[in-house]
């Protein structure tokens, strides 16, 4: 069985080809264009902008999927597609092209949650030994747009324990770095800085510190970065790595800190974490040493390759193995605001 997967939610244009065999899920091509150096001269997405790369990228991406693969339309057994959430402008031209491939070369469509998506890449193998993960799990998404936790019961059943009351992770990483004058996306450019900051410098508040829920917040961390930067006369460059150490290590400690007490509460032995901010080696260090810490070293951690972290269409197809529901062409529409509570 092969799954083409088409995912254009932001500034990614992304077209990948995975096929089960035995049971593993492995990738034949996965191609991913981005506009993101485009968008960085702004210092974000202007979705208008992201659009119109979308459609000027999609079909090329398409081709080049099916190319490297080695493969043609008739070789394709489903499309996938990200119906959401995200820019509408950019979501339409993935999911409008993925409708009218499917009657065109009268393939099953599957709509795709993005969110959902992130957690499958961690059911893609890369190797004859890679594992994938057992039911329950917990899952933490930390992407540009979201940082959820949910726990997973079986595959499409899940419960939503907690989630940002404001600003994402990525999207806290991206405004810090744009006040530190840093390019978008600033997360992978504070990581990059980080690794030579000092951790000591500077403290700032870690988030929701001490709350009983299981949710994140992450706007108010944002403007305490903008402040302890009003105070300091002079911005050097070993200043700048200070400072992104302690961004880095103050989002990070919060989004353990909250990993931690779900599985406790939730008594899973299996974490997936997914979303563009997973791709942090530092996150992954971290994550792996408060396990031990918390003497939840039974707990198995599962994080996607970097590239399978942010965002692609390999995701997209991986999470499409495993959701028998089909739409008709002819009524599948993008929603911009889905999510994962309800
Ligand atoms: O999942 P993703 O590619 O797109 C969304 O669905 O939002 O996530 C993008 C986010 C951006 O905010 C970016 O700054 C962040 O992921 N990111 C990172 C790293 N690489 C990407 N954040 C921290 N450390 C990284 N290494
Ligand atoms: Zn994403």
């Amino acid at each position: 069985m092969k799954i083409l997967g088409i995912e254009t939610s932001c500034d990614e244009t992304a077209a990948a080809v995975l096929e089960q065999k035995n049971s593993r899920i492995q990738i034949l091509s996965n191609v991913v264009a981005s506009s993101a150096s485009i968008q960085a001269k702004y210092g974000g997405v202007i979705p208008e902008q992201a659009a119109r790369e979308q459609l000027k990228s999609i079909i090329p991406v398409i081709e080049e999927a099916l190319s490297s693969a080695k493969l043609t339309s008739e070789d394709i057994d489903i499309i996938a597609v990200t119906c959401g959430p995200g820019l509408i402008g950019s979501l339409l031209v993935g999911v409008e092209t993925a409708k009218t491939l499917s009657l065109i070369w009268k393939k099953p469509l599957i709509p795709v949650n993005h969110l959902i998506g992130h957690f499958y890449a961690n059911w893609i193998s890369l190797d004859n030994n890679s594992k994938t993960p057992q039911f329950p799990c917990l899952g933490l998404l930390v992407s540009g747009g979201h940082s959820d936790l949910v726990l997973f019961s079986a595959h499409g059943k899940y419960q939503y324990l907690g989630g940002t009351r404001d600003d994402a992770a990525g999207e806290c990483f991206d405004k810090c770095a744009r006040l530190l004058n840093l390019p978008y996306p600033g997360g992978p450019q504070i990581s990059k800085l980080a690794k030579v900051g000092n951790p000591k410098r500077f403290k700032l508040p870690i988030p929701m510190q001490g709350s009983k829920d299981l949710d994140f917040s992450f706007s108010g961390l944002k403007t305490a970065v903008a402040n302890l930067i009003k105070t300091l006369l002079e911005i050097d460059g070993q200043t700048k790595a200070d400072l992104c150490r302690t961004v880095e290590e103050t989002i990070i400690t919060s989004l353990i800190q909250k990993t931690v007490a779900a599985l406790k509460q939730t008594r899973s032995n299996q974490l997936i974490v997914a979303g563009g901010v997973a791709a942090s080696q530092r996150l992954s260090e971290e994550l792996g040493k408060a396990l031990k810490q918390e003497n939840l070293a039974r707990a198995q951690l599962f994080i996607p390759s970097a590239g399978l972290c942010t965002d692609n269409a390999a995701m997209i197809a991986s999470a499409a193995f495993f959701e028998e529901k089909t739409i008709s062409p002819l009524k599948l529409q993008a929603d911009p605001n889905l999510s994962l509570a309800y």
